[in-house]
């Protein structure tokens, strides 16, 4: 028999993340601990549906004016509207001014991706893979890699953790926009910085802003926990929206994965802001035929969802409500492990612990600390020493904090 023609294809390295939750399910010790899932996690360690999904879910089954027929290809027109009114805000003068448009996408990651597509095709010149495209460091390893499979050939980092200090490096990243060449394009977390859980504050933002205003830079915002930062919507879109109000194009992709709890059904919306109605017509026009050739059409049943939830102001409340539960339970986490670390004496400060915000906290332990707590004390979390406080319960908050004052002080 001949050899097989992918005999020469590479095993490319799994994705670290999924790894890690398998390397978790095959551990047989009961004192295990998974802090490495992106993804919410009741007191009981199990994943949540959200009561007003589950009711909706309810009423789109019982309706029996649906059915299975294609979408249109940018998406549901009544979701990318109010999924964009939300980043957006009901007040805002770029929907007044009818220079918003959006596409519904599979996930933020889709978002993210048609973006990336989009630009590289018609951004700045066409074809342009030349234009740096910049990230945080660290940033979602996801950035990355959508943006150079889109054709990107320039991917840089900016400056934005301070292990030091444990905050942003605000001086940092405002170098780095005034040496990055005009027209460069941003990658930013609208809110809940994945993974440092730290954000720009308003004043910062304004700084930010003002730079990249100055030095014709597109900002590109990544809201994947609009609600998770702070409990509100509003709060957690304060950036996107101040730099619409400062007359910026721009994107912004949304996901709905985590404050809808609608991670597998893939629902997401790439919002465009422009100058006027007409570029932003010309603009959906060509996403429509990259979308046309990636999925063709999206899967509508997250859409009807979010959209049904979002249009129905007593199920919208009901959302908030729910987004808040789990913002909340995040917030007493945090607590809870910041006060059992300073009970136990353990060495550092763990103020940044409750300073940070959204799902995950940079804990600052060391990739050997994180091996000592993976193989010593069957606790699960990234390399990078980034947890899910959505892991911690109060059933294994002890167990994780002292298990972290063990890891601390025993290894350097
Ligand atoms: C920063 C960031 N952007 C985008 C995404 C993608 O979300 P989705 O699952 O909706 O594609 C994630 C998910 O973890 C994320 O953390």
């Amino acid at each position: 028999m001949a050899a097989s023609i992918f005999a020469a294809v590479p095993r490319a390295p799994p994705v670290a993340v999924f790894k890690l939750t398998a390397d978790f399910r095959e551990d047989g010790d009961s004192r295990k601990v998974n802090l490495g899932v992106g993804a919410y996690r009741t007191d009981e360690g199990q994943p949540w549906v959200l009561p007003v999904v589950k009711k909706v879910e309810q009423m789109i089954a019982n309706d029996n004016s649906l059915n299975h027929e294609y979408l249109p290809i940018l998406g549901l027109p009544e979701f990318r509207a109010n999924a964009s009114r939300i980043a957006l805000g009901d007040d805002s003068p770029a929907i007044k001014e009818n220079r918003v448009g959006s596409v519904q996408s599979l996930g933020g990651t889709g978002a993210l991706r048609i973006g990336a597509e989009f630009l590289r095709r018609w951004y700045n010149g066409n074809n342009n893979t030349a234009t740096p495209v910049y990230v945080s460091a660290p940033s979602w390893e996801n950035h990355n890699s959508v943006f150079m499979d889109a054709g990107f050939k320039d991917i840089r980092t900016y400056h934005y953790w301070d292990a030091a200090k444990r905050g942003l490096d605000l001086q940092g990243l405002l170098n780095d926009m005034e040496s990055a060449p005009e027209f460069s394009i941003f990658i930013l977390h609208a809110c809940a910085h994945n993974p440092t859980g730290t954000d720009p504050t308003p004043e910062q933002w304004k700084q930010i802003a003002a730079v990249m205003k100055r030095r014709s830079l597109f900002p590109f915002f990544d809201s994947a926990y609009q609600g998770f930062a702070s409990g509100s919507l509003d709060k957690d879109a304060w950036a996107v929206r101040y730099f619409v109000s400062e007359g910026f194009e721009l994107f912004c992709a949304q996901s709905f994965s985590k404050n809808f709890g609608l991670y597998n059904e893939r629902v997401g919306n790439l919002t465009v802001v422009g100058k006027d109605a007409d570029n932003v017509q010309r603009v959906l026009s060509q996403m429509e035929k990259i979308v046309r050739t990636t999925w063709s059409n999206p899967p509508s049943q997250g859409a009807r969802i979010v959209a049904t939830t979002l249009s129905s102001p007593q199920l919208f409340d009901e959302w908030k409500g729910n987004v808040k539960t789990m913002a909340d339970r995040v917030l007493l986490m945090r607590s809870e492990l910041r006060s059992r670390l300073e009970a136990l004496g353990t060495p550092g400060t763990w103020n940044h612990i409750t300073e940070q915000i959204g799902m995950f906290s940079f804990t600052g332990l060391n990739p050997k600390q994180v091996e000592y707590m993976i193989k010593e004390k069957h606790i699960y979390l990234m390399a990078s020493g980034r947890i899910n406080m959505c892991g911690l319960t109060t059933k294994n908050l002890d167990y994780v904090a002292k298990s972290i004052h063990e890891a601390v002080t025993k290894i350097q």
